[in-house]
This record gives C-alpha cells, structure tokens and sequence, in this order.
C-alpha cells in the first residue's frame, strides 16, 4: 500500500502536543506534563476491524470542568471535505482525560483519516488509519516492535517505520514503558538528556505514577508520529507492571511496596487508558482470508509463577539437574496464558486454519528453545561482575542437562508450551509465531514430538539493551555460537535495536529485521537488514 497524503499536513497538525513542548528553566516535565492543556498527546487508532476502529486521544480542558465531551469526525480525504462517520465520548479527570471511541460502519481495506474537536471549538491534529481488508488479500504489512526503554535510547525505530508507506498495521508485543525509577546519568548505555526526562524519578507504583511515565512516554514525537499513522495493535507484557510478573507477583515486586493486587490493577488501567486497546484480554483479528492475528495475554491473567532453578543448580550435582529437568520443571500445571486462555487459542488456531492463510500469534516472551553458548564465559567483557558470570555459567550447567536457561520465557513452562504446539499442529495450522521480550533479534523453527509446528519472529528492541552489552567479541562469533548451541535456532543478531516488518502473501511470510545505525542521537538511518521466510505449508525457514 502507498500513501499518497501530503506529509507536510500531519507533521504540521501535531503541532502543539508535549513534544514539541520547550520548558522554561526550573520547570520539571512533570510539571509540564500536569499543566499541559488541550491535545496533550496526539492520537491513535487500534483494535481494526473490517468495519470498525477505536480511535484514542487526550484532552485537558482549561478552567475547572470536570468533564469534556469530544466529538470524533472520520473522513476518507484528509482535508475532511465529507465526514463519513464518527461519534462523540466524554472524558474527565477520572480516567486521565484519554478518550476513547469505536466508530463503526467503516468500509473494509479503507484508509480514513481522523480527528477530534473539542468543545471549545478545539480541533486535533489529523490522525491516518485503515480498516482490515476482506476476502482475497494479496499483500499485507505489519510492523512489528517491543522493548522501548525512554532512558536508554531514541525511539528511531519508530520514527523510521512511521516514514514508510508500505505498512498496513503496527503491533507492540510489550515493553511499552519501563517502570524503572531514573537510572544513574553515567551508567553504560543511559543517555543523560533522556534519563533527566523520565517521569516520575522513582519506581512506578501507584496508579498516578503508571500514569506519569505513559504521559511521559508518549511525549516523545516519534512515539506520537507512530500512533497518527497507523493502527496498533498492542499487548503488554511484564515491564508495564513490573518485571517478571506472573498473576500473584512479580520479580521486580517487593513486599513493603504494597499489595501486587493493587499494583497489578493500577498497571492495567494507565495501560488501558493510555494505549488504544480495549478491555478485552485476547482477541483474533481477520485479515480477509490471508491471516488471522492474535493478541494474547501471558503475563497477569493467568500466568503461574515462574519456577525456580536455583535450588537444583545450587545442589552443585548432575542428579538434581536431571531430578529438576524430570520433575517439576515439567509441571502440567505451570501455565503462560491461563487454562482459559489456552483452550480459547487452540479452539480459535482450529477453526481459523480453516478460513486464513496463516496463523500469526502475537506473543510477549519467546517460544524457541534457548541455551547459551559454552563458550560465553570467555567472551564476557572482562570487568563482569561475579554474580553475572555465575548466571552464565549456571545456564550451561542447565544446557548440558538439557534444560534451557529463561524460565521467565516458555523456557520454562514445558509442559504449555507443548500444548501451544500441539494444538498448532492439530489445527494443521501455518503458525507463526511473533515475540519480543529478549531485546535481541532471533529466528527460531518451532518443533513438537519431532515435527515442525511453526517459525517465529523474534524481535530486537525499539532501544533496550541486548545481550551484546556484557559481551567483548565480535557480534557474529556469538551468533555462531548460540545457533551451534540451539536446535531450533537457525538465525540472531545480538548487536543492534530496531523492529521487525512482516510481510504476508498467500504464498510466504517474510519477516526483515531493520537495524537502525544507533539509539545514542536522533538518527533514523538504516544500518542494515536481514530477511527470513517461510513458504506455505512448510512450517520451517526457506533456505
Ligand atoms: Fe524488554
């Protein structure tokens, strides 16, 4: 799909939101972002459908109102010389004055163009969005990103995607924000600018501070330009409540920081009034006959704990390695998605598989296997710290036991993970599997009871850092030597951020990592790309 809008128009109707916002001396964001007034943050548009589309922004009227209703016009022309649907929502300071409204009675595979208007005779920038086609679909586009950390990068993934015409979708597979309290200013890898600019300084707890740090994030002007362009589909996964979350806890959760319960809810709701979702926790979208997309939930729902290896490993005996590996770590009870969840993906691949081409599963963590490579202890940089050699080393004492290393990932829920891959293969589904979390870029050829169940995608980070920062040697060696070291993997880069774009035919997916040449300066160069496919009906790479 090409674009043919006149750019100048969008990029001069964003105009007044917090990005471009110059702070006099001695005024804090967050100040800034508390006493901004008006479209504070742009728009967005998510959750398509073939005839409807939820359309997101934020505004803070002046004066003491309580309330503001916003009326939301969409037209197929961007100077809006016919309105062809629309609505009217209110909002307040109950829900952070985001606003969100579904128009319906769109036409299918149809670009409109969006805007809002306040009462006060307030007009919005102009926002871009496209419905999902109908029946036969000979090409479809999807960026796909995960892991933008404020602190430590710019978001020139995002500025480099939304400058190109021949995407159709975003989808953010989590990492959205990060809760993290300000980093220190000389830590490797922290950009000082950006670490001054992150809202609240602290950990983010309460529902206040979710907030703030989503006002803050979305502050950014290629985060903003992103959402105008085009519709996201977007999941969490653990980082927008805390690290390692499960549904009772989190690693990054601590007792004297309160109930997790009242942080886990505090969590979800910025997020669903930040981000242009809806409240329903997973969901299929239908691109014509050429794919069915699904967003899933693996994180606060339905998620059991992760298990814990350190006892066996401690043990210091292969025994209980093997006792472990034999034992709990396969666990039928252990669950990512929730028994519901589950049966609602294996009920929705089986009668999908019919009806789409592929089955593309959106997911927060990995599904490939992952062990390190032996050889990693000698390539770590020489100042690592002991707890960090240990860690590797201990995934290898793993590895040779036959037991992968992220028990955060479905590394460690076996058992799952066999069920995923088994009802997969039952629907005779092309599945392919799209993740982030790992902040490194990863090809992986999914098998189950020694048949191939399906390809995945994993996606580098918008601007997290990856496994490269505790490494000396050259970025190649050690993707040689995780490829030695995994079955399933057949590709990675462990160097460079960006974001992936999917591109679908009925005959072949292609998946291309975009590598962007630095996350240290605004700079949407390219620096490189690298290209997979896999053909229909094969569920491995094509060579
Ligand atoms: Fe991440």
């Amino acid at each position: 799909m090409t674009f043919t809008i006149d750019r100048r128009r969008l990029v001069l109707g964003a105009g007044a939101g917090l990005a471009a916002l110059t702070l006099p001396g001695g005024v804090s964001l967050a100040q800034g972002l508390l006493a901004a007034r008006g479209f504070t943050h742009g728009l967005a548009s998510g959750e398509p459908a073939a005839d409807s589309m939820l359309l997101w922004t934020r505004f803070v009227p002046g004066g003491n109102a309580d309330a503001v209703r916003l009326t939301a016009e969409m037209a197929t022309d961007a100077a809006f010389a016919k309105v062809v649907a629309g609505g009217s929502v209110q909002t307040g300071g109950w829900r952070d004055w985001t606003a969100k409204l579904t128009v319906t009675g769109l036409r299918p595979g149809t670009t409109y163009y969006y805007r809002f208007i306040a009462p006060d005779g307030t007009i919005s920038a102009t926002g871009r969005t496209r419905t999902l086609p109908v029946g036969p679909v000979s090409r479809f586009g999807l960026g796909v990103f995960s892991c933008s950390n404020l602190p430590v990068g710019h978001f020139n993934a995002y500025g480099h995607a939304a400058l190109r015409g021949d995407m159709d979708l975003w989808l953010h597979l989590g990492d959205y924000i990060y809760e993290s309290g300000r980093p220190q200013p000389d830590a490797a890898n922290v950009l000082a600018a950006r670490v001054l600019a992150l809202e609240p300084a602290h950990e983010i707890l309460a529902l206040a501070d979710y907030r703030m740090r989503l006002a803050c994030y979305r502050a950014d002007p290629d985060l903003q330009r992103l959402h105008q362009l085009a519709p996201m589909i977007a999941q969490w996964d653990d980082h927008e409540s805390a690290n390692d979350s499960w549904e009772g806890g989190a690693g990054q959760h601590q007792p004297d920081e309160g109930e997790w319960s009242a942080r886990k809810a505090a969590a979800m709701q910025a997020y669903r009034e930040w981000m242009p979702v809806s409240d329903e926790p997973w969901k299929t979208y239908a691109i014509g006959d050429l794919a069915t997309l699904y967003r899933t939930e693996s994180r606060l729902l339905g998620r059991t704990r992760q298990i814990d290896m350190a006892p066996a490993l401690a043990a210091g005996d292969p025994a209980a390695l093997a006792a472990f590996r034999d034992g709990p770590w396969q666990d039928p009870a252990a669950t990512m998605l929730g028994f519901a969840q589950e049966a609602w993906l294996a009920d929705a691949l089986a009668r999908n598989a019919r009806s789409t081409a592929w089955q593309l599963v959106g997911m927060g963590t990995i599904t490939g296997r992952t062990s390190p490579p032996p050889q990693i202890v000698d390539w770590l940089r020489p100042d690592t710290a002991g707890p960090r050699v240990a860690f590797w080393r201990d995934a290898i004492r793993a590895g040779r036991a036959g037991i992968p290393m992220w028990m955060d990932r479905w590394d460690g829920y076996p058992a799952a993970r066999a069920r995923m891959l088994a009802a997969a293969q039952a629907a005779d589904a092309d599945l392919v599997m799209l993740a982030g979390d790992s902040h490194n870029a990863w090809a992986f050829q999914l098998a189950h009871d020694g048949r191939p169940a399906g390809v995945e995608f994993a996606g580098q980070a918008v601007s997290s850092n990856g496994v490269e920062t505790g490494l000396a040697v050259d970025p190649a060696i050690v993707a040689r030597g995780f490829v030695a070291a995994n079955a399933e993997l057949r590709w990675c880069d462990t160097s460079r951020r960006g974001y992936m774009m999917i591109d679908l035919t009925p005959q072949r997916v292609t998946g291309e990592w975009q590598f962007l040449n630095t996350v240290a300066e605004r700079d949407l160069t390219l620096a490189g790309t690298h290209r997979m496919s896999v053909e229909r009906g094969r569920r491995i790479f094509a060579t």
